[in-house]
């Protein structure tokens, strides 16, 4: 599948698969990820091993899996478990930590739009993929495409990941005491890859040396769910939660341990319920979706780089990447994927264009940007 890429998209993913290979030695060694030592589980949030069930004696399939965290978790719980990722370096140090701790799991190095025959045309019970590995990804419609086939019948989709709000947001001070959360990036998708130049990852350990830029894409709510629709994945849940982790230093934690902004924040009032984006369907079994939800209003303001913005404000700290996750279960429910014609026209890459970054505004960002500071 990456064949049907042309050559400027397949060149960003070249880079991409660079820059986590050097991020990985450093990533392994850091206090943030604790490998050997973290228990994998703590990786999710409660919900997640409600809605995905007994995994025992299940075929799991972790996407974009990394150092393979959360993927031991899965293999912990009894799943035959497989792990693909892009990144040779991160296999490899995978494959020795599951080694370590005398788990069972596979691990395949390939683009996840190669996995079907990077994988033998196996199909899995469940495929699970997020927590920071959209943003990666150039084209979601090919994505959503790849899971259709990977997927047995009746078999799940599992994203949990960073909600698109989050990664356009940013604290600037409004005096020594106080901070303004602002809207500074783009949180819908169609405005092509991002370059980031950092040569501070997201973990503590040292700086990158050689490997220092990435590609990140923009994908908003809409586009994902569209995605899995349109490849024929029924969407049966979708939550937008309260944080599992601190994303910002004024957080507070509720009383059961979750992460939301003081009920002085601007634009924050507490327990102000927003319509359910999407609740197209019930689950067949299961407990009924979770109708409550926080909202947490912007309001626009100064544009800075929200990498830069996190270092100032967070030190880039563990706490800094703990950017909370919006799950969507999605199950195929059998057949094969049903995507609209409109949606199957050829699809056009977006070159990477140059220049400074630009005033952010959701929708409405200029041309494409470069970012530095760390990542
Ligand atoms: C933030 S990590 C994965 C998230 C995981 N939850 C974690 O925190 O460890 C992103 C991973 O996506 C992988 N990746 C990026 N683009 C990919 C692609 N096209 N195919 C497969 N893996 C990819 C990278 O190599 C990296 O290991």
């Amino acid at each position: 599948m990456t064949d049907g890429f042309d050559d400027t998209t397949r060149r960003l993913m070249e880079t991409i698969e660079a820059n986590w290979d050097e991020r990985t030695p450093i990533h392994a060694a850091s206090r943030f990820y604790d490998v050997g030592r973290k228990d994998p589980a703590s990786w999710f949030a409660d919900y997640e091993w409600t809605d995905l069930g007994d995994l025992a004696g299940r075929d799991v399939l972790h996407l974009q899996c990394h150092l393979g965290t959360e993927t031991a978790a899965f293999a912990r719980r009894g799943a035959r478990t497989v792990g693909l990722d892009l990144s040779g370096a991160a296999v490899a140090e995978a494959g020795r930590l599951a080694a370590q701790a005398g788990l069972k799991i596979e691990y395949v190095r390939a683009n996840v739009y190669d996995a079907v025959e990077a994988l033998g045309g196996r199909r899995f019970d469940v495929v699970y993929t997020g927590k920071g590995a959209l943003c990666y990804l150039p084209d979601l419609d090919r994505w959503a495409d790849v899971l259709a086939r990977l997927l047995r019948p009746g078999g799940r989709v599992y994203v949990v990941e960073f909600h698109p709000v989050l990664a356009a947001l940013g604290l600037v001070p409004r005096s020594p005491d106080e901070r303004d959360l602002v809207l500074r990036n783009d949180c819908l998708a169609g405005r092509g890859p991002v370059r980031i130049d950092a040569s501070r990852t997201y973990t503590d350990g040292p700086a990158l040396r050689e490997a220092t830029v990435c590609y990140e894409w923009a994908h908003g709510l809409g586009e994902v769910v569209t995605a899995l629709v349109g490849a024929g994945i029924g969407v049966t849940r979708l939550r937008e939660s309260e944080l599992p982790w601190p994303r910002w230093p004024h957080m507070r934690q509720t009383g059961r341990g979750w992460w939301r902004l003081p009920d002085d924040a601007p634009g924050c009032r507490s327990a102000t319920p927003c319509s359910a984006p999407a609740e197209p369907a019930r689950p067949a079994t299961g407990p009924p979706p979770n109708r409550h939800r926080e909202c947490h209003r912007t309001a626009q303001g100064t544009p800075l780089s929200r990498h830069r913005e996190r270092r100032r404000t967070t030190g880039a700290t563990p706490s800094d990447v703990g950017e909370p996750p919006a799950g969507a279960v999605g199950t195929r429910r059998g057949g094969p994927p049903r995507r609209p014609d409109r949606l199957r026209a050829p699809r056009r890459a977006r070159p990477v264009r140059g220049g400074p970054a630009g005033p952010s505004h959701c929708g409405r960002r200029p041309t494409p940007r470069t970012r530095r500071g760390s990542r």
